[in-house]
């Protein structure tokens, strides 16, 4: 069997897990400081904080920029539904932009249309995706949200190591924050980084982070400073509504162990999707999706659209290949057409959504079975 996605463990994650396991700490103790700086340097960010997963990253995010029941915040379709969701966790209000067809992420300029058409004061943010790995042009989107002043989260959760190139030619890393006031990030195994669960937020405002720290355990303080009153050694305060979000110390050593490999798995993503580009390059029946000039993709997935998508998929199949779709349009999911979403609203979302279909991905895919699914992809799509 063949996954769209699969993790890898070596002998050395294992080691460190076990090492964790036999330590004094199981949750929040040396290895989640570890991972956080460890990050943060891989990102080239000040701050990150580990939190159970992306989801939770992305509810702590919009906590932590206040989004409430006034707040209307712009994000993608086609997204995982938690990119829209954590809006929802926090009584706003989530509007869709539809994508541009060349990149499949959010149209900057579908955007800028939302925007014009409400007063100033409508929207307070953005969440754009890095879908598959391809990098958002933050620069442009940051020049947009700074007329309305609007934040930005952005969704790095496929892009750990991608970049883009901005006009200064400096070449800016998904999640480093340049451009944004907050990014996360996903561990779940099919990612670049496995944690089993886990998930990370970035930034560069301290502000933030200390919010984020606060907020990732109940919202207690236990710094004197800070604290209305002080019984004694025991004391802590709640001083605003937080949760349990935080990620145990086995998960983070894990992560550590994985983000050794973060560069040279990064590498065989690319030498995979080279080969994937150049096997279908010659069939005008599949189309790819190729990164412009100065951006460099992650590769979390190698995603083809054709025309028989539904066919293929089965074909695949029936071969022992699981290929995946990412994703379902959120505003077709019955949660968000209940709603009241028009799907008809997302021309572009809905006819990628027809065709798209991506294709075994992960650093541990063999030339082999590559070359299994490329005779099959081929087989099918002629
Ligand atoms: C784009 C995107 N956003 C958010 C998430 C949520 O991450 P998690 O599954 O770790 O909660 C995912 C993961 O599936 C994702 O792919």
């Amino acid at each position: 069997m063949i996954p769209y996605g699969k993790q890898y463990i070596s002998e050395e994650d294992i080691a460190a897990v076990t090492e964790t396991l036999k330590s004094d700490f199981l949750t929040q103790g040396p290895k989640i400081n570890e991972f956080e700086e460890k990050f943060a340097q891989y990102i080239g960010v000040k701050y990150a904080v580990a939190v159970a997963n992306g989801t939770a990253a992305l509810h702590l995010s919009a906590m932590a920029l206040n989004v409430n029941k006034n707040s209307k915040v712009i994000t993608t379709p086609i997204t995982f539904a938690a990119s829209a969701n954590c809006v929802r966790y926090c009584g706003g209000e989530i509007v869709f932009a539809d994508i541009d067809s060349a990149t499949a992420l959010i149209d900057i300029e579908k955007i800028k249309e939302l925007l014009a058409a409400s007063p100033q004061g409508t929207y307070q943010g953005i969440i754009p995706v890095d879908l598959a790995g391809y990098p958002v042009n933050l620069e442009k989107l940051r020049a947009l949200a700074n007329e309305y002043g609007l934040w930005i989260i952005e969704d790095a959760c496929h892009a750990p190591g991608g970049y883009f190139t901005d006009s200064k030619g400096i070449q800016q890393k998904c999640g480093n924050c340049v451009y944004t006031q907050l990014a996360m990030f996903s561990f779940h195994p099919v990612k670049h980084i496995a944690c089993g669960e886990g998930g990370m937020i970035t930034t560069n405002d301290e502000e933030l982070y200390k919010k984020l720290i606060s907020l990732r355990t109940h919202g207690i303080t236990k710094d004197p400073e800070l604290m209305h009153e002080n019984h004694g050694g025991w004391y802590y305060e709640i001083q605003e509504l937080g949760y349990n979000y935080r990620l145990s110390d086995i998960n983070a050593a894990l992560g550590v162990s994985q983000l050794k490999r973060a560069d040279a798995n990064l590498q065989k993503r690319k030498a995979i999707s080279k080969k994937y580009d150049n096997a279908f390059a010659n069939n005008t029946n599949i189309k790819l999706i190729q990164p412009a000039a100065g951006f460099s993709h992650a590769y979390h997935l190698y995603i083809i659209q054709v025309e028989n998508r539904k066919g293929l998929y089965d074909y695949l199949k029936q071969n022992n290949i699981f290929a995946q779709v990412h994703y379902i349009p959120v505003t077709m999911l019955p949660y968000y057409k209940e709603l009241g979403y028009n799907t008809k609203c997302y021309p572009n979302a809905n006819a990628y959504y027809e065709k798209c279909l991506s294709i075994p991905m992960y650093a541990s895919l063999t030339d082999e079975e590559q070359d299994f699914v490329i005779a099959k992809v081929l087989e099918f799509v002629v």
